[in-house]
């Protein structure tokens, strides 16, 4: 599967949105993560859909929305009418996440679960058949520009194997701490859509940050 880079714009410059999704739109990159924080589920509040409606206007780049928010089930409907095309919602706040699901494909977008460094894969486990995607979050959710915590990649690893087993199709997302050296590790372990922040935005060159960020394709010894 061919990697997806996803940057992610809490490191970009919030003054300057269009230009910035503009760089990385020209740059290669193949989505757009837009972090949506409400002050709950994580100390931070970024935007809301009223933004990511005028950011819509700007680009037609695939809308990737991490809700890091409480209650998912109250805002899935503004932002898919904002122009989403990917709604990630986290399995820590959904009572009935595979009703959300549900919802989230009636709204005519791709669904995603994500799920913090401390929750356990059978969170998700009953998901991965019908959810397009599943983040594992390899930081914890609130910040840009945190370490990378090591312990993912076999949670990773168990998740790719995971759907294999299942013969099914799911998306391995991987979000916090990725660079041209993690992203290595990720991408052996099953990841195939890597969000980036700060080694993005971060970088001098955004256009040479996303070629080394893609790396070279890694092929899979796959199980029959
Ligand atoms: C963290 C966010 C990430 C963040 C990643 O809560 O979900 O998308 O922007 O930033 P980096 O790549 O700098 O770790
Ligand atoms: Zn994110």
């Amino acid at each position: 599967m061919a990697t997806v880079i996803a940057p992610s714009i809490l490191s970009a410059d919030f003054g300057h949105l269009a230009e910035e999704i503009k760089k990385v739109a020209d740059a290669g990159a193949e989505y757009l993560h837009l972090d949506i924080m409400d002050g709950t589920f994580v100390p931070e509040i970024t935007i809301g859909a009223p933004v990511v409606k005028s950011l819509r206007k700007v680009s037609d780049i695939i809308f990737d929305v991490h809700l890091m928010v409480e209650h998912p089930e109250t805002h899935i409907k503004s932002f898919a009418e904002a122009g989403a095309d990917i709604i990630t919602f986290h399995a820590e706040t959904a009572k009935h996440s595979h009703r959300l699901i549900q919802q989230i494909h009636e709204l005519g977008c791709r669904a995603g679960v994500a799920i913090n460094p401390g929750t356990s894969l059978s969170m998700i486990e009953e998901l991965v058949e019908d959810a397009e995607m599943i983040l594992i979050m390899t930081v914890n959710p609130g910040y840009g520009g945190q370490k990378f915590i090591d312990s993912m990649l076999g949670k990773i690893h168990m998740l790719y194997h995971m759907i294999q087993e299942m013969e099914t199709e799911c998306d391995i997302q991987v979000d916090g701490g990725i660079n041209p050296k993690t992203s290595v590790d990720v991408r052996e372990a099953g990841a195939n859509i890597l969000v980036a922040g700060s080694a993005i935005f971060g970088a001098e060159n955004i256009a040479t940050a996303i070629k080394d960020i893609r790396g070279q394709e890694i092929h899979h010894h796959h199980h029959d």
